[in-house]
């Protein structure tokens, strides 16, 4: 069979990205251009800053990858684009590429929804085998989701308020780490012991999360101890922290493999980078027998290997898009 070779764009958020991934499953080239450096400055992203960075980066970042690639547009099949959710001013950017390539070159072009691309960023580990559950954790999500087949996305389970890495970036910003606090407080965790009284949060029947209580303990606390001249034991915290919201997320996910009868568990999103929850799912999943996927460090945050992997399985699927696409800032996957 012939190969198929997708372009990937992502510029969803603070980083500018293109790939070329064949047959959605081998990272031919992958370039990823980092904001984060411009942002951590103002302590979080800055929404114009990053749209004014991607229009300045995008067409460099395009040229490398296929010069890594040693390919040429003509060699490409189709062009993958995130099309949403994100930061409006950064998707135009990214779809307003896209869309000109596939205009100019004559390909299709495959709209992305920036979680699929999370979820298929595990399909550059090994192929997905299905039934699957995905646990999917970002800045921006934190989903439960059963697929029974390719590019099929049924929620069990969401966030009622923050997502899990929103929520390590507030706590971040109360212990003083700066953004993007996520790592930051990941690797304190690893150096402290749970010595802190935290809630477990939303822990009930349902397989919803929520995120915003244990948020509010943490700043509470703090906020109790500096007025009492107490000092904070930061690495202590963030280890307590750290492990409620891998008891709560572990707790929920082990439960829905059991009722679901499913076997294959990926993770996904930027929080599938932090150590505590790789360690702890893979030493659950190793006692209960689940075929555990989680993408390389490298494809956890953001990058356009996972779009033009999702890509991909959304064009053997026909999931495809007019040269009018639009980019949608909230949109569901669902
Ligand atoms: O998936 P992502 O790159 O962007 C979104 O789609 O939201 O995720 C970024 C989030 C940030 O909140 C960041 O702090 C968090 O992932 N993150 C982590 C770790 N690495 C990244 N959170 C906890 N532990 C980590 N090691
Ligand atoms: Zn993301």
């Amino acid at each position: 069979m012939r190969d198929t070779y997708i372009l990937g764009i992502e510029s969803s958020c603070d980083e500018t990205s293109v790939s070329i991934v064949k047959n959605g499953c081998e990272d031919i080239s992958t370039v990823v251009l980092s904001q984060m450096d411009t942002h951590s400055t103002y302590g979080g992203v800055v929404p114009e800053i990053a749209s004014r960075m991607h229009v300045e980066n995008i067409t460099i970042v395009i040229e490398e990858c296929l010069k890594k690639a040693n390919m040429t547009m003509e060699q490409i099949d189709a062009i993958a684009v995130t099309y949403g959710p994100g930061l409006i001013g950064c998707l135009l950017v990214g779809v307003g590429a896209a869309t000109t390539l596939s205009y100019i070159y004559n390909k299709p072009l495959i709209p992305v929804h920036h979680i699929a691309g999370h979820i298929y960023a595990n399909n550059l580990v090994s192929k997905m085998e299905f039934p699957l559950i995905a646990l999917v954790i970002s800045g921006g999500h934190t989903d439960l989701i059963y697929m029974d087949k390719d590019y099929s996305f049924k929620k069990i389970g969401g966030t009622l308020d923050d997502a899990v890495g929103e929520c390590y970036d507030k706590v971040a910003r109360v212990l003083g780490v700066p953004y993007p606090g996520g790592p930051l407080v990941d690797k304190l965790a690893n150096e402290g012991n749970d010595t802190y009284t935290l809630p477990l949060p939303l822990d009930d029947e349902t397989y919803n999360f929520s995120f915003s209580g244990l948020k509010s303990a943490v700043i509470n606390l703090v906020h109790n101890e500096e007025q009492r001249g107490n000092k904070i034991a930061k690495q202590d915290l963030a280890c307590s922290f750290q492990n409620r919201v891998v008891k709560i997320l572990s707790k929920k996910t082990m439960r829905a493999l059991e009722e679901y009868n499913v076997k294959n568990l990926i993770i996904a999103g930027g929080v599938s980078a932090n150590k505590g929850i790789r360690d702890t799912f893979t030493e659950l999943c190793k006692e209960n027998g689940i075929n555990l996927t989680i993408p390389h460090i490298k494809y956890c945050t953001d990058n356009a290997a996972m779009i033009a992997t999702a890509g991909y399985y959304a064009y053997i699927n026909n999931i495809k898009a007019n040269i009018d696409l639009k980019a949608t800032a909230n949109t569901s996957l669902f």
